[in-house]
């Protein structure tokens, strides 16, 4: 298997989590906490967990708590030092160390697809993973390590699929395949953002871990805006894969979708159920709850 030579994964953030309001009108979505972590240091770790060495953050107005969210912050450890609480240092110290941070402004949210267009500078050439912090991917099932692994030995670009129903197809950007399923690898042929179930190729949506080539940039650059009037990286990734240069893993492990405030409220109370600390009181509370929910 050859080596990945992919070492940074762009994170974009300067998106204006409307689907939260009000809570993001002034907090980044990103820093809304999973349990107690916020949702964007699970996405670091993952992308250390998977062997790379620095993200490059996408931020925008507002969003410069994500960035100071990686520094160390010397008075918080002189307070928490000198109580000897050595748990909650250690928590705080985990996302000083992850990875080296880096960050760029998008300046203005015109869409994911100009959101990773402004990485082209720094990713000078190499290919390079996009994680989306909105999809909370489990650390038991490593999804980016396979990807990486996938875009090693057949090159170009991989996206990750999830096989979803009908209903809910249309949430997403679907695949439609050229021959049959290898595994978990697939060749797709094209891509359509948020189709119609009626109208959907396949039920294989993309969720938001990708491995680009950078030849993506120069797509990109011409991409005009699409649906919601934003520029689609969707699209721009449907004319690698008319090229034959796309590919597919397609996932069936743990993900939650917390960008949207239901799967938000789903994951943090199932992955509080699964803590030490937390989980035997809150699981026996639930059971005692359950009875008494209304219909
Ligand atoms: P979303 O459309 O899900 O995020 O974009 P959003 O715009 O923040 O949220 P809603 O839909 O209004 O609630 C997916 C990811 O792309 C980033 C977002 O921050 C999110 O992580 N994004 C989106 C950008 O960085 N820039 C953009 O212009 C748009």
């Amino acid at each position: 298997m050859p080596a990945s030579d992919v070492r940074t994964a762009v994170i974009p953030a300067a998106g204006l989590g409307t689907r939260f309001l009000p809570a993001t009108k002034a907090v980044p979505k990103e820093l809304l906490p999973v349990v107690d972590t916020p949702a964007i240091e699970y996405v670091v770790a993952e992308a250390a967990a998977a062997g790379l060495s620095e993200v490059l953050l996408i931020t925008g107005r507002g969003k410069v708590a994500i960035v100071d969210h990686f520094d160390s912050n010397p008075p918080l450890e002189q307070v928490l030092e000198a109580k000897g609480d050595k748990a909650r240092l250690a928590a705080i110290r985990r996302s000083n160390d992850l990875l080296q941070v880096h960050s760029v402004r998008q300046g203005e949210p015109k869409g994911l697809g100009h959101a990773v267009l402004q990485a082209k500078a720094h990713v000078d050439g190499h290919p390079f993973a996009v994680m989306l912090g909105d999809d909370l991917i489990d650390e038991r099932d490593p999804l980016l390590r396979r990807m990486l692994e996938v875009q090693a030995s057949h090159g170009g670009s991989v996206v990750a699929l999830m096989e979803f129903p009908p209903s809910q197809i249309s949430l997403y950007g679907c695949a439609s395949l050229r021959g049959e399923r290898d595994g978990d690898v697939v060749d797709i042929a094209d891509l359509v953002e948020k189709p119609a179930a009626e109208e959907a190729p396949s039920n294989l949506g993309i969720v938001g871990r990708y491995v680009l080539s950078a030849d993506i940039f120069e797509i990109l650059e011409r991409t005009p805006p699409g649906r919601g009037g934003e520029i689609q990286v969707t699209d721009a990734m449907a004319e690698l894969a008319v090229r034959g240069e796309m590919r597919g893993v397609i996932f069936d492990g743990r993900r939650y979708d917390t960008g949207d405030r239901l799967g938000w409220l789903k994951a943090t109370v199932l992955l509080a159920c699964e803590r030490e600390d937390l989980g035997p009181e809150l699981r026996a509370w639930l059971r005692e709850l359950t009875p008494r929910l209304p219909a």
